[in-house]
């Protein structure tokens, strides 16, 4: 079997990532009520190892991937470029290499997307994006999964964007080519997404809107999205946060959408810059939802990596 990394939605397909969403969901129902460190019935990863590397801050994403490691009945540890020597300058083909020998899997969150390619191409072992400065994969298929429980379908599903049109937004694209759903974006100008994945989602049967008008952007979605107005290692943007402000999802913009919509949120949040506390700790707001469901979500990511999906 060639193996399988996980850097972006489409290394999967859609026929695998709909295998994991329902794996997710199938391990998340059978856990109700479990302790949250108690192995899987099946633990199917007993034995096995997932290195982390951060080279950028995190929360979910090193604790969902190391208590989904736990629950499939293996292990993870953490490097973080401060105190390993990719820190000094060890090489990623030599790091990917020796980790190989080591371990069963790589996560690494980092800044330029060619380093986890770099990764990629010198690992034994599969590579997962726990985010770089291009995309962040895990966090979408949390968030499909939280969609799907929510009861909504992904054909035709009318999802609406505001803000910085960053990473996120990008693996958000990238699910709407692979499942066809509808993307209408708001953002200030200058802040557009990447046109590659604009490109890609129309081509493949999305469709994308792109407008500065945000009441139009909300009006009728289904799912209504945020994320930070800056990024992590983006934090010199001048005069961003004003260009922003008409686009912070608050109880108007929300209730243009329709009225069983429901608000998602990667986290972290920066409650009154881009989403209203309103909004935030509303009954429409399933943003903690989203974030236990990464780590159902990467136990079935890691499990179709390491070839037992
Ligand atoms: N949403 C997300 O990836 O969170 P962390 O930065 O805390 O990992
Ligand atoms: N767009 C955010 C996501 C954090 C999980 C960032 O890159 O900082």
């Amino acid at each position: 079997m060639a193996i399988r990394h996980f850097l972006d939605l489409s290394d999967a397909g859609p026929d695998a990532l709909s295998a994991i969403l329902s794996d997710a969901q199938e391990r998340k129902s059978a856990r109700a009520g479990w302790a949250k460190g108690q192995p899987d019935a099946d633990a199917p990863l007993a034995g096995h190892v997932l290195a982390m590397i951060f080279e950028k801050n995190s929360t979910r994403t090193r604790v969902s991937f190391d208590i989904g490691m736990r629950q499939l009945g293996g292990s993870a540890l953490v490097l973080d470029s401060s105190t390993s020597q990719l820190g000094r300058g060890e090489s990623i083909a030599d790091t990917a290499r020796v980790l190989s020998r080591m371990v069963d899997a790589i996560m690494i969150r980092t800044d330029d997307h060619a380093k986890i390619e770099e990764m990629a191409r010198h690992a034994t072992v599969p590579v997962i994006n726990g985010l770089t400065d291009r995309s962040h994969p895990c966090q979408i298929v949390a968030d499909l999964q939280t969609v799907l429980e929510q009861g909504k379908a992904l054909p035709g599903l009318e999802l609406a964007w505001f803000g910085d049109g960053n990473n996120v937004l990008h693996s958000v694209l990238e699910a709407a080519a692979l499942f066809k759903f509808n993307v209408r974006i708001a953002t200030p100008a200058g802040f557009e997404p990447d046109p590659e994945f604009v490109t890609m989602a129309r081509e493949s049967g999305a469709t994308v809107t792109l407008t500065q008008d945000p009441a139009a952007a909300a009006d009728g979605a289904d799912i209504v999205v945020t994320d930070t107005w800056v990024s992590m290692g983006q934090e010199n943007v001048a005069n961003k946060l004003g260009a922003m402000e008409p686009y912070r999802v608050d109880e108007a913009l929300m209730a243009k959408a329709k009225p069983e919509a429901r608000f998602l949120h990667c986290l972290p949040a920066h409650v009154g810059d881009e989403v209203s506390e309103a909004v935030f700790e509303s009954g429409q707001s399933v943003v903690f939802d989203e974030a236990e469901n990464r780590i159902h979500a990467q136990k079935s990511i890691l499990l179709w990596c390491l070839g037992k999906l």
